[in-house]
């Protein structure tokens, strides 16, 4: 769809495989999120689910997508013609469609069903060549039932109230669901044009940034700033009743100044539209999260969508709403629509009872056995050796102060590293946050996380219990500080992530 296109694969209700596009061909985010990108779908990632599976795609019997198309279409549901525009000004008319474009996206979904059993790259023939049409029984599912089947069916919750907050789906943009048993109700939703996410995506691209994909520097930013500007976000962000808001469509320019290019340094302004912004989002949602609370009366809270990555806002949220639990989808983004409209799809044909499959780990990508291993080392000649005690071993390396790429077991599914895929280093060096961004490739600004044992997190962080997902952040303890100064946040927090032995024996 518009990005991070990932796949997943769900037998008797319970989920096999799960992968994003982007590990397969390193392009991050998997592609471009244009119309221009929407045909390409996640051909690497649905292989690596049928061979996880060990079948063909002739023998899937139900397809899902995230996205309903027919929700746009209006008049030419049912049509097989729509006019795509050469010169888009020209024929740019249809009042539900956000961009001249929209029939070319729009075109390339509805064909989807083809493109997977047509277009599909040639070296992946094995597991997709030969499979009939109509095999599958396709579902187009809407954006945010998917995300909000995400966030709700492999929580640990039997029942919960469940949001949903993104830049947009086919209209929706947030919305507001009782979850109960193998029912998904919705109750509310804000539609376009108003979007908190695409209000944060557009302050994303007016900073110098990948609007849909690089909001989580934005966040991080924001904890350098003060928050002069609120009173601007307060302005432009009007909240209604019943959960209801509306944001100004306005000129950033005009409001804050000339944008920022992409190598433009970073000036304290930046920092503080950055911080004004994530003040008043995290201030919206608790309001919205409050409403939620009193509408449903339920004591857990369930959260998707790509709103729910920002793990300072699901902090606030944890600290401050009326909410009892919290739990969010690890693959929140667009990623996790994936496994959502399977799961919502595999209800909705089944008619199962009991909620089938609860998630206690992301580890559902691809894993390597050491003869694969051994055989890509051996092919570029980098030199190798087995290890005997390799955790003592890694110990003395971290000791050492050097860098450690650890690949470990089943790849992560969804956008954090945690343990599988992950670069290890020890926190006490304060230059090694600014060592591992020259590593990564990425700002010096932004923060790295720490991994600690479930059972010591209380003594490190603030309110630190079981958080296995990096999604919220915590207060480093005051007497702590100085110890692990490469993993504290210029604002004092870390976004932790917590391990028992269950998860990682290593
Ligand atoms: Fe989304």
């Amino acid at each position: 769809m518009f990005h991070d296109a990932a796949a997943c694969l769900l037998k008797d209700g319970k989920l096999i495989a799960a992968a994003e596009e982007e590990r397969f061909i390193q392009v991050k985010h998997s592609k471009s999120p244009i119309p221009f990108s929407t045909y390409e779908l996640p051909f690497h990632a649905i292989d690596y689910c049928l061979k996880t599976a060990d079948i063909h795609l002739n023998q899937v019997d139900h397809i899902a997508y995230s996205f309903d198309p027919s929700l746009l279409l209006g008049n030419y549901n049912g049509n097989s013609e729509i006019a795509i525009p050469l010169d888009p000004s020209k024929i740019f008319n249809h009042p539900e469609w956000a961009s001249p474009w929209d029939p070319l996206f729009l075109s390339a979904i509805v064909n989807s069903p083809g493109q997977l059993i047509d277009g599909y790259p040639h070296h992946l023939q094995p597991r997709f060549i030969g499979t009939t049409k109509g095999k599958a029984t396709w579902h187009f599912t809407e954006h945010h039932i998917a995300h909000a089947a995400s966030a709700f069916f492999p929580s640990p919750y039997k029942h919960a109230a469940v949001m949903t907050l993104d830049g947009r789906g086919e209209i929706a943009t947030t919305t507001y669901n009782v979850g109960n048993g193998n029912e998904l109700t919705r109750i509310g939703q804000v539609n376009m044009p108003h979007s908190l996410g695409l209000l944060y995506e557009r302050l994303t691209t007016y900073l110098g940034f990948l609007h849909s994909s690089d909001e989580y520097k934005v966040m991080a930013l924001a904890s350098y700033g003060k928050p002069v500007f609120i009173n601007h976000f307060r302005d432009m962000i009007q909240l209604g009743s019943d959960g209801m808001y509306t944001i100004s469509d306005e000129n950033l320019e005009e409001r804050f100044g000339p944008s920022r290019l992409k190598n433009d340094p970073f000036t304290e302004h930046h920092f503080n539209i950055a911080h004004s912004l994530q003040y008043v989002l995290e201030e919206t949602v608790l309001e919205l999260a409050s409403w939620l609370y009193e509408k449903t009366g339920e004591e857990n809270l369930c959260l998707a969508g790509g709103i729910a990555l920002n793990c300072v806002l699901n902090a606030r949220i944890k600290d401050r709403s009326p909410f009892k639990n919290v739990w969010v989808q690890p693959a929140a983004g667009d990623a996790g629509t994936a496994l959502g409209a399977a799961i919502w799809t595999d209800l909705q044909e089944r008619k199962i009872g009991d909620k089938q499959f609860i998630m206690s780990h992301a580890y559902w990508g691809p894993e390597y056995s050491d003869q694969e291993i051994e055989k890509f080392l051996k092919w570029p000649k980098v030199p190798y050796r087995k290890m005997n005690n390799v955790a003592r071993e890694t110990a003395e390396i971290l000791a050492d102060n050097k860098i450690i790429g650890w690949f470990q077991g089943r790849m992560e599914f969804g956008p954090r590293a945690l343990g599988s895929r992950s670069i290890l280093a020890s926190p006490i060096d304060p230059s090694m946050q600014s060592k591992l961004n020259e590593v990564k490739d990425r700002e010096d600004f932004r923060p790295v996380a720490p991994v600690v044992l479930e059972e010591d997190a209380d003594d490190w962080f603030e309110n630190a219990d079981y958080s296995p997902y990096m999604l919220f952040v915590h207060n480093v303890k005051a007497d702590k500080a100085a110890k692990i100064p490469a993993v504290r946040h210029v604002d004092g927090t870390a976004r932790i992530q917590t391990i028992n032995r269950d998860q990682h024996p290593r």
